[in-house]
């Protein structure tokens, strides 16, 4: 009998990257999404739309929980959620929901209906305090937006059932993860989406972007999802980080995609003015627009990720320049 495995959220990024690699391990993959009414493109693009089985849940109600669950996993990844901070800062209300009644009803009925099933919850970085030290799974936490505030609860709600009625519980602490799947509401996506229009039309106006110098520990989601799934497998269960362990602002994001994009990039000015421009065509490619800033924005943080390579003996294995170049070649072949 192949092992059951549910994935909530699976039509997201990591989702769509951890069903693949449950279905290529021989695993019985489930998924919950909120419509069934389209084929995820994601789960297409990566050619396993017809090999996994999506059961509708809502964002907002979580009665169908009890009827999901009575499948028996032998696994849950719990991945749905609000995981935007721009988003969570205009809807906080709905960000609880999403991400904090939503997990616990996940948690409850776990301990209820099938407490054998290990249970996986995705966390953030955001939840850990900045350092100039890299931060591990003990680091102090907190929160300076409505997100991590959700992720926060979400993560102490899932130690507090791990303790309390001994359930195979993992909390993951996820330092940033893109892709070629990532879509244009994070910095990543939009950069890249952007640059390689104004590649493919030399007519294209600049866009424009927030704070460049905030840093990131930037990783390959593809990476995570192989973490993820060994999380659910070791003697024990315990929080993990994962991370590359590699600080980069916004703005060496966006200079190695313009370079491989071929243009020079070149930037002027400070705080809002920043500007960058081509060398070679003298041509605007990014400004500023204070919009794009958050209220908080936390200073970088690294992650120390070696209890994962330690217990799990994970390594990210995509470079920053590899995940730069599968970003740019996926939307240069789609347009
Ligand atoms: N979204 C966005 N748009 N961010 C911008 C922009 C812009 O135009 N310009 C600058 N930034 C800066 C943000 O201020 C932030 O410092 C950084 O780019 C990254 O923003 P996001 O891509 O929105 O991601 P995030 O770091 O807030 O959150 C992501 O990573 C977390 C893990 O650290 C998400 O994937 C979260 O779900 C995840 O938990």
């Amino acid at each position: 009998m192949p092992q059951k495995a549910l994935i909530t959220g699976i039509t997201g990024q990591t989702g769509s990257f951890l069903a693949k690699h449950l279905v290529r391990a021989g695993y019985e993959v489930h998924g919950t999404t909120r419509s069934l009414e389209t084929t995820p493109w994601r789960l297409a693009h990566l050619g396993i739309a017809g090999e996994v089985q999506l059961h509708q849940l809502s964002a907002t109600d979580f009665r169908e929980i009890d009827d999901i669950i009575a499948r028996k996993f032998d696994y849950i990844f719990h991945l749905a959620a609000e995981s935007s901070v721009a988003t969570s800062l205009k809807e906080p209300t709905k960000t609880v929901t999403a991400n904090v009644t939503q997990t616990t009803a996940w948690l409850e009925a776990v301990k209820n209906a099938s407490p054998d099933c290990r249970f996986f919850n995705a966390v953030t970085s955001e939840v850990l305090t900045a350092s100039n030290r890299p931060l591990g799974e003990g680091a102090p936490c907190s929160a300076s937006n409505p997100y991590a505030v959700t992720k926060l609860a979400s993560m102490n709600m899932a130690q507090v059932f791990r303790e309390s009625f001994d359930l195979y519980v993992v909390n993951g602490l996820l330092f940033n993860h893109e892709s070629e799947l990532r879509d244009a509401r994070f910095v990543t996506g939009k950069i890249i989406l952007n640059l390689c229009n104004l590649a493919n039309d030399t007519s294209a106006p600049a866009f424009q972007l927030g704070n460049v110098l905030a840093e990131r520990d930037f990783s390959h989601a593809e990476d995570f999802a192989r973490g993820i799934a060994s999380s659910l497998n070791h003697e024990t269960s315990q929080d993990y980080v994962f991370a590359s362990g590699t600080l980069r602002s916004v703005k060496d994001f966006f200079d190695v995609a313009a370079s491989q994009l071929g243009f020079d990039p070149n930037w002027t000015g400070e705080g809002t003015d920043m500007v960058c421009r081509d060398l070679k065509s003298g041509r605007e490619l990014v400004t500023i627009n204070p919009e794009f800033y958050r209220p908080i924005d936390e200073k970088g943080k690294v992650g120390n990720p070696a209890r994962a390579q330690s217990h799990l003996d994970w390594q990210p294995q995509i470079t920053f320049a590899q995940l730069i170049e599968r970003m740019i070649a996926f939307h240069m072949n789609k347009t």
